[in-house]
């Protein structure tokens, strides 16, 4: 393609490229202000010049709680729940499948809701009470809904498994005496290669018939 010619005089810089360079600067630093204001952080490092706070690429320090513990860790910015979970905290119940919020393979709850952990950054989950699928388990007892999988045999590769027991608790700690319609529509976001839903579907719904507590 034919570049533009600059004219005599001409430096090069455009007072739009200026505006546009300034608009951006502006708000990467209302990011970071962001994170820094977010609970649960604490400052690994800042400058302050002219205002801006500035923490640098790696290295924040933040306490997530994870299973009823406070996890101190050190985070890039742009890392998400899902990684910190398995690569700096060992919890690799929660599964890496899409990384992009299309599978449920990574559902973990935070305040007792469930979400896709690949989209949330860690940063973001500082000052709430995350649990993953090894938090499920209570004194050596697993969770009602994870007893309901075993019992039904609901696994083929079962690598989409923990994702679906996640999900589920959220489910019957909303609907406790869920219908199966409401396990389905509940369940929709997970996907299993395996084709395994009438199993995962009768475990849900036995768990529900159980009172699931
Ligand atoms: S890995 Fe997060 S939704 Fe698939
Ligand atoms: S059991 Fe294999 S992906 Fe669900």
């Amino acid at each position: 393609m034919k570049q533009k010619q600059s004219r005599p005089g001409e430096t090069g810089f455009s007072r739009r490229g200026f505006l546009k360079g300034v608009g951006g600067a502006v708000g990467a630093a209302a990011v970071v202000s962001r994170v820094l204001e977010a609970p649960g952080l604490a400052r690994a490092d800042e400058i302050t010049r002219e205002g801006i706070r500035r923490v640098p690429a790696e290295g924040l320090e933040i306490t997530l709680h994870v299973n009823g513990q406070e996890r101190p860790v050190t985070v890039r910015p742009d890392q998400t729940l899902l990684e910190v979970l398995r690569e700096q905290l060992g919890l690799t119940g929660t599964k890496e499948i899409c990384d992009r919020g299309a599978c449920g393979g990574c559902t973990v709850l935070l305040d007792g809701r469930s979400i896709n952990s690949c989209l949330m950054l860690a940063v973001d989950a500082a000052g709430h009470e995350v649990r993953t699928v090894e938090g499920l388990v209570q004194d050596g007892r697993l969770d009602p809904v994870q007893q309901a999988f075993v019992d039904s045999d609901a696994c083929q590769c079962g690598y989409c498994i923990p994702g679906f027991v996640v999900r589920s608790r959220a489910l019957l700690d909303e609907f406790p005496n869920a219908t199966p319609q409401q396990i389905r529509d509940g369940l929709a976001g997970n996907i299993c290669r395996c084709a395994a839903y009438a199993r995962i579907f009768e475990a849900v719904q036995t768990a529900a018939a159980g009172g699931n507590g």
